[in-house]
Parts: C-alpha cells; sequence; structure tokens
C-alpha cells in the first residue's frame, strides 16, 4: 500500500461551541483554540477536526451553513482563522474543516433565491416540488430529527422542498452540475488556505433514489426511514469521484467521510488507493442495538458484541485502506458511557476501551474531553434543560412508545448528542473553566471531579493514559507496527477478552479483559516485554497470563 503523510497521524476533533471560550461570552470560539493549541501539541496531535464554524443560524449547530467562506461571529473572524491556521502549521498541526454539502441553510442566499425564484437557476440547486393541498407528498421518507422530509417552500404554497435533516437545511441538489462546480470551487478556495483537509459530513445523502417513490412505512407515523432509500440509490461514485479529482486529489489534502451503509464492493472506490477519501470513520459499533423503532428500544452492548463488531470491520478493509477510529464524536453520546457499564465505570475501564480502539489497524481520533475521561451527564430533568434539535424526535419516539416521561428522559441521558457537547471540563472552577460566564449549554456537573487539572496531576490518569498510548504509537520503534502492521484477532472464543494481534518487523499483542472477573489467558508463545498497561500488577509466566477486571497489556513477543 502506497504510504501517505496522513497514515501515522494521530486526529482530534474540536467542538468549537464547547471548547474554549475567550471572551466571556458563554460560547467556545477560535481564539479558546489557538489558546490551547500548546495543550493539544503537547498531548501529541497532529491534525485537527473542527465541527463547522461557518456563518450560519445554528438550527444544527453550525451544520446549517449559510456562507461557506465566512466565519460565524459568535466563533471569531476570518483573521483569527488564519492564525489558527499559521500557529497550528508552527506546531505541526494540520487543521481540517468540516464539509458539510448535502444542505445548505435555508438562510443560505442560494435557498433564498430559490425562494424567490424556484423557476430560476437557483431553484435548480435544490429539490423543489409542485404540490397540491390535500395531495400526497412526493415520498413518505422520514427526516433524519424526525417528520416529514418535505416542507412548503416559504412563500410558495403551491412548492415543497426536500431536507433530509432538519427544516433549515435544505437539501442540495447534486444532480445538477452547476452546483457541484461551485461546491469544488469552495472546496479548493479553502484548501488553496493552507488547510489540511475535510472532514465530509453526511456524504452517502447526496445521491437520492430518484424519481421520489415511498418505502415500507416502519413506524407509527406513516413514514419510512431516508435510510431505506440511501440502500436503494446507486451511482453516488460519480460524484464522489468528480469531488474527488477535482479537488482533494489536487491537493494531497486529508479528507476523511461520515460514510454509513456503503456496499462491501464499493469500499476499494471509497477508501482504496486514489479513492474518493483518504478515509472513513468506522461507525460499526455506532449503531449497535439499534432496530428500527429507534433509540428507546435498543439493546445493551456486550463486550463480544463491542469486539466482534470492530474486528469485522477492520478485517473488511483489510488490503484496501484506511478506518478512522472512534470511540465518540458530537454525535454519540460518551463512549465510555456507552461501552463500559455504568458499574464498571473507572479509569481503569475507561484506559481499556482506549487503548483497545487506539492500537487497531486506521487513524486514532480523540473526540474533544475524551482524553480526560468526560462521561454523559447523569441526570437530565427536562428537555428544556437541552439544546439539540435531535432530541425532540429521540424524547416524542420513546412517549409515542408508550414511555412514562422519565423514562423518556432516561433514553436522552443515555443518547442525546448533548451528552458529548456540553463544555469542555478544563479544571474544577466555576464553568469547568471553560468560561467566566454560564455557557450555553449545561456543564456536566461531575466536573469538579473529572478535569484536566486534576488529569494532569495525577500519572495514573486516563489523560496521562492517552499520552502514553499517542506517544507509543509514535515512538520510532514501535511506529511501523501499529501503523502498518497486519491484524489478527485472536481468543475470540473467549467471552469478554478482546484480544488481537499486529505483526510486522515485530509482533504484538493487545489483550483486555473487558469485564469486572478476572481471567486466566494461556499464552500462545512467551511474553518478551510488556510495553504499555494499565494496571500495577501484572502477573504471567511462560503459558499463562492472568488478568484481572479490565486489565489491558500491550506485549511483545
Ligand atoms: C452529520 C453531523 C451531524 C449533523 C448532520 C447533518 O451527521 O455529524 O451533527 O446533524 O450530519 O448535517
Ligand atoms: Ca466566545
Amino acid at each position: 500500500m502506497e504510504r501517505k503523510w496522513w497514515h501515522n497521524k494521530t486526529a482530534y476533533q474540536i467542538y468549537p461551541k464547547s471548547f474554549m471560550d475567550s471572551n466571556g461570552d458563554g460560547i467556545g470560539d477560535i481564539k479558546g483554540i489557538i489558546s490551547k493549541l500548546d495543550y493539544l501539541k503537547n498531548l501529541g496531535i497532529d491534525i485537527l477536526w473542527l465541527s463547522p464554524i461557518y456563518k450560519s443560524p445554528l438550527a444544527d449547530q453550525g451544520y446549517d451553513i449559510s456562507d461557506y467562506y465566512d466565519i460565524d461571529p459568535r466563533f471569531g473572524t476570518m483573521e483569527d482563522l488564519d492564525e489558527l491556521i499559521a500557529k497550528g502549521k508552527e506546531r505541526g498541526i494540520g487543521i481540517v474543516m468540516d464539509l458539510v454539502v448535502n444542505h445548505c441553510s435555508d438562510e443560505h442566499e442560494w435557498f433564498k433565491k430559490a425562494c424567490e425564484d424556484p423557476d430560476g437557476p437557483y431553484g435548480q440547486f435544490f429539490y423543489i416540488v409542485d404540490h397540491k393541498e390535500g395531495q400526497p407528498l412526493p415520498c413518505n421518507w422520514r427526516s433524519y430529527f424526525g417528520g416529514s422530509c418535505w416542507e412548503k417552500l416559504p412563500g410558495h404554497d403551491d412548492k415543497l422542498y426536500l431536507h433530509s435533516f432538519h427544516k433549515k437545511q435544505p437539501d442540495l441538489n447534486w444532480e445538477n452540475p452547476i452546483l457541484r462546480k461551485e461546491i469544488y470551487k469552495m472546496i479548493n478556495w479553502w484548501l488553496d488556505k493552507g488547510i489540511a483537509g475535510f472532514r465530509i459530513d453526511a456524504i452517502i445523502n447526496i445521491k437520492k433514489k430518484l424519481p421520489f417513490s415511498d418505502y415500507p412505512v416502519d413506524r407509527e407515523d406513516g413514514l419510512s426511514s431516508i435510510e431505506n432509500m440511501l440502500k436503494d440509490a446507486t451511482g453516488i461514485g460519480e460524484f464522489l469521484g468528480e469531488m474527488a479529482r477535482e479537488t482533494f486529489h489536487k491537493y494531497d489534502a486529508f479528507s476523511v467521510g461520515e460514510v454509513f451503509n456503503e456496499k462491501d464492493s464499493e469500499l476499494p472506490l471509497f477508501i482504496g488507493e486514489g479513492g474518493y477519501f483518504s478515509s472513513m470513520f468506522d461507525f460499526s459499533t455506532t449503531n449497535l442495538g439499534l432496530g428500527s423503532e429507534g433509540w428507546y428500544a435498543a439493546k445493551e452492548i456486550t463486550a463480544n458484541d463491542y469486539r466482534d463488531a470492530i474486528f469485522a470491520a477492520h478485517k473488511r478493509i483489510e488490503g484496501i485502506g484506511y478506518l478512522s477510529n472512534i470511540i465518540e464524536n458530537h454525535d454519540e453520546p460518551r463512549g465510555v458511557s456507552r461501552y463500559i457499564k455504568a458499574e464498571d465505570l473507572s479509569d481503569h475501564s475507561k484506559k481499556a476501551l482506549a487503548g483497545i480502539y487506539f492500537l487497531l489497524p486506521g487513524i486514532p481520533f480523540i473526540y474533544q474531553g475524551q482524553e480526560i475521561g468526560m462521561e454523559n451527564l447523569s441526570k437530565i430533568e427536562s428537555l428544556d434543560q437541552l439544546d439539540d434539535c435531535a432530541n425532540t424526535q429521540l424524547y416524542n419516539n420513546a412517549i409515542d412508545a408508550g414511555l412514562t416521561e422519565k423514562d423518556a428522559l432516561n433514553v436522552l441521558k443515555k443518547h442525546s448528542r448533548d451528552n458529548a457537547r456540553t463544555p469542555f471540563q478544563w479544571s474544577a472552577e466555576q464553568y469547568a473553566g471553560f468560561s467566566n460566564t454560564e455557557p450555553w449549554l449545561l456543564v456536566n456537573p461531575n466536573y469538579k471531579t473529572i478535569n484536566l487539572e486534576s488529569q494532569k496531576k495525577d500519572s495514573d490518569s486516563v489523560f496521562n493514559f492517552y499520552k502514553d498510548l499517542i506517544a507509543l504509537r509514535k515512538d520510532p520503534k514501535y511506529s511501523d507496527i501499529f501503523v502498518y502492521g497486519e491484524f489478527t484477532p485472536m481468543h475470540t472464543d473467549i467471552d469478554n477478552l478482546i484480544c488481537y494481534k499486529r505483526t510486522g518487523d515485530k509482533t504484538i499483542i493487545v489483550y483486555v479483559n473487558y469485564q469486572s472477573k478476572d481471567i486466566d489467558v494461556k499464552l500462545d508463545s512467551p511474553i518478551k516485554d510488556v510495553i504499555l498497561s494499565n494496571c500495577d500488577v501484572i502477573s504471567y509466566n511462560s503459558n499463562i497470563l492472568h488478568l484481572h477486571g479490565y486489565d489491558l497489556i500491550v506485549c511483545e513477543i
């Protein structure tokens, strides 16, 4: 496989609104990020992905862009961003912007012009259809945030427009070559500025199955998940190939796709050599346990489920390309709260989870706060306490299914995206040191115990363990094996053991006892050296390795 500059990098995702507030308005901003660049450098970060900071009404927290060429004043100015890019470069940190082009904001001038004149050129930038009151909708797709994906076109009672997400996020019509050209121009404008690349939002959604038609109803609301249509849509490759050729490839830029539901046969095209993207996220564990009813009915995830999902994902792309590994992002609850049983949650188990995903093949992404072990909110009293536009759908879906209010709030506590969006916990000071005024979203009350300052002081902390993991992956002695070594799942017949081998010029085995009870594992070969672990005492002889609950041991054999 051709070696690329991004293969050995460690990436970090910033959710700007909640990272660091520099000017005391309770909203994180670019200057706040600049003030923490040395922190990130010291942690060992090479690539910084910023969730959207473009001009936006923030209906979906910036994933609704009203000007692709400008910065929202709440986040700062273009000068601030230029400074961030330059200061990042000085520290060897590349900035990756979020590319949101399945849709824009209804406040984007394209959409405003489309509303003024739906038959004019900007009408063709969107999916606008004629519709008479009382007639059936063009199709029964359910938008991701609930309800139909059709909405009346402002100013036109006889027309509808399509939105896969929020009604303030009209879908862009990628079938229109003029629109596509505008998008490539914009991408190149950013790459010319010197950013390292893009994370590409909701990209599978750009290809619709046309003409619009109904899919089987899958909930009481009489609608059908938009995913049903996506599975049926073909031909996205033409758009993605064109975009890659016209933009990313020309700059050797890093591009990582938010790709769901891709077909096996498409993998080489997506992330193989010369593929549409440098990488795509491994979402194999994200929707584990989720059925068509919705999150309220999701099944608990077992250690075996987690292991089998990540192992299968990496086996699936073996020899093809690189996945980007995550345990959480701004769309998920906190990974430690989702993948570790509540009764087992501790710094020890958090480190075990960190080690598992970090040493797999692929590019590790850390989501802000993950490195200090940030957790879900432990209590949600009402919907009003939260912010995310996806909460209503999560909540109502549970209520419609007959859950009590209290139980529906518990669904949010487990699954709301706001769990990951609470302000970064820098210290035990008021507002967790994020701001000197009340932040836009509540601070997780556990900030007094979970915060960077206290983690820094504790040599056994989750934070220091992440530092060790990053350092190990960069250590010239081991870098090659963790980045390019072959991956082999091991002992998959033993319940709750997550074990894999990386082979190259050396052989490394990662053993994790992902449960609270002890186990003995028979060694295939004697351990030469333990290169990393989360435990104080490691007991093994030439045959047997003894593991306490949530012990992680990385050894060379
Ligand atoms: C992606 C983003 C998510 C957003 C959606 C619509 O899934 O990660 O935050 O709501 O796209 O842009
Ligand atoms: Ca601010």
